[in-house]
């Protein structure tokens, strides 16, 4: 780091005349001596629309009323989604003063000070600042009251003693006043610089902005946008809500962690840990602010360089994905509306009988007692246990949904989750300390607050009971923002600085309370204020502990509201989202969103949840949800059918086709999966991700990679019979053409009739695939495929994580298989790394060649002359069959050419 007073090199969008000013004021402050107040006047307003800070945020105010807080007025263009701001800070707006900057071991400390009070009621005037020089690449700071405890995210992070010796960063201070720059060491990059406006630190107002090198950024969701964030006056808002996906809006999730693209393809994150709700601003300067409501500012820096290290990094805060079941892999079937257990019968036997893949029939509230929790209905679902034995007998699994909201309204004594927790003290609290009521399917119902030990454990019961009851192998987790369906409770909500916060952000509804309960209420570790957007991550917690003891196996939940670190212990669909063209496509961008927020079990509802799907919107948006890590086709009681088997002929081969190719490449995904939950890799995969140098792919999200090695270019627009496909530098085979495509990184058209969805697999790498079944136990047990495509050097490598596909903890204990494949100079050998004898069964049946230049001479498997191969000239595929070579001994296949 530099002395202070001294100004790291600008950024982009620092040649403002504030840049110019800093620099004059950076005079001899820090010393310890008083420094000299600025005077504010004669206010320098001249700034440049885009550079303007927004000193109005609370409410639309006049010149008069402007100029009265020390701003400056002047109106400008309605543009973006807030427009640019008509009253903003001057350069001289007061901030705070930092002192007594000093170093500590593990990287630095100081106060802050502030003489003026801001237009915000109660600011805190004195604050600490420290600085973590935590690892190489992550850098943590966080600006708390030293006076005052305040709330704190309890997620766990790590605990960091000491500093790093290297860093890829280098922090300087400007001290009056204080602002904090960022910079990449290697390059001179400013990647955060916090000058361009007034720090705010108010007890429900907290707001800091800062530089952005590019205008490449990604992340902050969860949010109805696409992948590349607009930077045209944008205003994100983060507040979970349940609201089918929609622009503009506060939904579900929230995940305040961007990525930003740097000049050279290097890139960094920033994750900002505050669960308060919050806003985040977007403006073309280009810069970002961060503007919460509560908690402190606590946030880490991720210097990557590759993207894939600042996901990385960003999971080593928040911990890395959970390790799926390999049945949840498989397809998923859901509806709304199956409104007996014989309805829900039928429907696993239609699949059957038309012969598509199904590894896990689910059931929404139908199957419930008059829609409450832990029941089922005794008429319509009288034998839902034998029910789901049946399904179990036919090697599939069994889910079913259920609420948080417990039904409130029940003669005493009838319904144990209520009277047990109300005992328990389970409940979330009014503020007369009663549980709070509100309303959900069930009519009147409370909120188990999952903040609270005591629920984990009354969560547990319930879930023990209904699990010896009905043997279902994981859980659907809905309507957990809490969503209620009146405004904060049957009682509305008190009038306090909770409910009615001096800043509330850009949230549907106007209001916190807004379809959720009372932001006052109160839950046992803080406010709702400060937990709310915690709501679906506690309770996807407590049902993974939950499940871990239950089922003694891996847990799988699927969660509608999610925070930071949700991957670790659940999955998400994206929720009520409608059947069209433009939510198939909006639901790209959101499912690499997921996978960058460490989320990478994510998938939207195939065919569209809401309104009625067309043949041509399902058979297009099961070829795209083949590529979903999870997939799940879900539809809404009122709309037409959905389910595979109710299209054409034509629509069904189309349909089955995809899932094939789903259920071919299952050990691929599932290597995957376990790459994301060992090292924190992305399993969806977003173009730049893994092409950060082409600066083309920084802007692709309408196609996708799983992993590294496969392309997936889907058709997103209505009557599409051809569809765009960039193809990044490098050799692509398509599987159907055999021959590689050589691309420079450019733009083909692609044929993509109805039946066809698009996929290359990359040049350089193999691909473990296996013979599909109707579900994972029958897959599980067929002949392994290896796709093999040589890269211009005859080279490929891959590998194989293989083990029971269930039990807990295979990976940390060590009982699993890994196998690296490895194709050079006409040879392709397996590497066995970890051998255990849940792959001794597993047999190599079938070896594909892609990129052989010539016929070969002869083909020998582990030394011996095999007749059994085909090679193609024109297509340069070879194919080397009927193997059975076991996957857990070595082997060596050779073609001579
Ligand atoms: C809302 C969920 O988002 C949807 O998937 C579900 O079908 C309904 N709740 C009914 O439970």
């Amino acid at each position: 780091m530099s002395m202070p007073g001294s100004l790291g090199r600008s950024g982009s969008s620092e040649g403002s005349v504030w840049s110019l000013l800093m620099l004059l004021l950076l005079s001899a402050v820090c010393s310890g001596a008083p420094s000299q107040e600025t005077q504010p006047s004669p206010l320098q307003c001249n700034l440049s629309p885009n550079s303007r800070f927004d000193c109005a945020p609370e409410k639309i105010v006049s010149k008069e009323e402007c100029e009265a807080r020390g701003c400056c007025y002047s109106p400008a263009e309605h543009n973006g989604n807030i427009g640019q701001p008509w009253c903003f800070y001057p350069p001289s707006y007061p901030s705070y003063k930092m002192d007594n900057l000093t170093q500590t071991d593990r990287g630095y400390s100081a106060t802050l000070k502030r003489s003026m009070g801001t237009f915000m009621p109660r600011d805190i005037m004195t604050l600490q600042l420290e600085v973590f020089f935590e690892t190489e690449s992550r850098l943590h700071f966080t600006i708390k009251d030293p006076a005052e405890k305040r709330y704190e995210v309890p997620i766990p992070t790590p605990q960091v003693h000491g500093k790093a010796p290297n860093t890829l960063y280098d922090v300087q201070f400007s001290c009056d006043p204080f602002s904090l720059v960022v910079r990449r060491k290697s390059t001179g990059q400013t990647l955060l610089n916090t000058t361009l406006a007034p720090l705010i630190f108010a007890d429900q107002f907290l707001q800091i902005s800062t530089s952005l090198p590019s205008g490449y950024l990604y992340g902050l969701g969860e949010h109805y946008i696409a992948l590349n964030l607009s930077l045209q006056w944008n205003r994100l808002t983060f507040w979970n809500r349940d609201l089918r996906p929609s622009k503009d809006s506060n939904l579900y999730g929230s995940h305040p962690f961007y990525l930003s693209m740097e000049k050279g393809g290097s890139a960094h994150g920033v994750f900002l840990l505050n669960s308060n709700a919050m806003d985040v601003l977007l403006q073309e300067a280009p810069a970002l602010t961060w503007r919460t409501t509560g908690g402190i500012l606590d946030f880490y820096v991720f210097l990557g360089p590759e993207p894939k290290s600042v996901i990385r990094q960003y999971q080593d805060v928040i911990g890395y994905p959970f390790m799926p079941p390999y049945w949840s892999l498989g397809f998923h079937l859901c509806r709304w509306g199956y409104s007996t257990s014989n309805c829900t019968r039928q429907v696993v036997k239609n699949m059957r009988d038309a012969k598509f893949p199904l590894d896990v029939q689910w059931n929404d509230i139908d199957y419930m007692d008059a829609m409450r929790d832990f029941t089922y209905d005794a008429n319509r679902y009288g034998d839902f246990p034998e029910m789901v034995k049946e399904f179990h007998q036919q090697g599939m699994k069994y889910i079913m949904i259920v609420d948080p909201a417990i039904s409130s309204s029940n003669t005493p004594g009838s319904y144990p989750p209520y009277d047990d927790g109300l005992k328990r003290g389970v409940f979330i609290t009014d503020d007369k300390g009663k549980p709070l009521v509100g309303k959900v399917w069930p009519g009147l119902t409370v909120f188990p607050d999952f903040t609270n030990p005591e629920t984990f454990s009354w969560w547990y019961d319930m879930v023990t009971l209904f699990h010896d009851q009905v043997p279902f192998d994981g859980m659907w987790i809905d309507m957990n923002e809490p969503s209620n369906f009146v405004k904060g409770s049957v009682n509305g909500c008190p009038n306090n600085e909770l409910e009615n916060p001096p800043y509330v952000p850009g949230v549907v509804g106007g209001s916190l309370s807004s379809t959720t309960i009372c932001a006052s209420s109160q839950q046992h570790l803080s406010s709702h204020y400060n937990l709310h957007n915690l709501y679906g991550l506690s309770e996807a917690v407590a049902t993974y502990y939950a499940l871990i003891k239950v089922l003694k196996k891996r847990p799988f939940i699927i969660s509608r509201s999610t925070f930071a670190s949700h991957g670790h212990y659940a999955g998400h669909w994206t929720g009520d989202v409608v059947s069209s063209w433009e939510q198939l496509y909006y639901s790209v961008p959101a499912i690499l969103r997921f996978n960058m927020f460490g989320v990478p079990m994510v998938g939207a509802d195939i065919c569209g949840f809401g309104g009625n799907t067309t043949e041509e919107l399902c058979v297009r948006w099961s070829q795209l949800g083949a590529f979903y890590p999870f997939m799940r086709n879900h539809n809404d009681q009122d709309s037409v059918s959905q389910e595979p088997y109710v299209f054409s002929g034509e629509a069904q081969s189309a349909i089955k086709s995809a899932l094939l190719i789903r259920y071919t490449l299952l050990p691929y995904l599932y290597t995957l999966f376990h790459k994301a939950h060992s090292s924190g890799e992305t399993v969806a995969r977003a173009l730049f991700i893994e092409f950060p140098t082409d600066p083309n792919t920084w802007t692709i999200d309408r196609q996708f990679l799983w992993g590294e090695a496969l392309l997936i270019t889907p058709v997103l627009e209505q009557g599409k019979t051809e569809v765009n496909a960039y193809l990044p530098i490098g050799t692509w085979y398509a599987p159907e053409l055999g021959t590689g495509i050589e691309s420079k990184g450019q733009w083909m058209v692609l044929p993509a009739p109805l039946d066809k969805i698009n996929f290359h697999i990359r040049g350089g790498y193999i691909l473990p695939a296996q013979m599909p079944g109707m579900n994972t136990e029958e897959s599980r047990k067929n002949d392994l495929l290896l796709v093999v495509a040589l890269n211009p050097d005859g080279v490929a490598r891959g590998d194989l994580y293989w083990d029971d596909g269930e039990s807990l903890g295979t990976f940390e204990r060590q009982d699993y298989t890994h196998v690296l494949f490895i194709a050079a100079n006409n040879v392709l050998l397996n590497e066995l790394i970890r051998l255990n004898s849940q792959a001794d069964g597993l047999k190599l049946g079938l070896v594909t060649v892609y990129g052989v230049p010539s016929p070969p001479k002869k083909v020998l498997v582990n030394g011996i002359a095999s007749e059994d191969y085909s090679y193609t000239l024109d297509t340069k595929v070879l194919v080397i069959m009927n193997l059975s070579l076991p996957i857990v001994q070595e082997f060596v296949i050779t073609w001579t050419l």
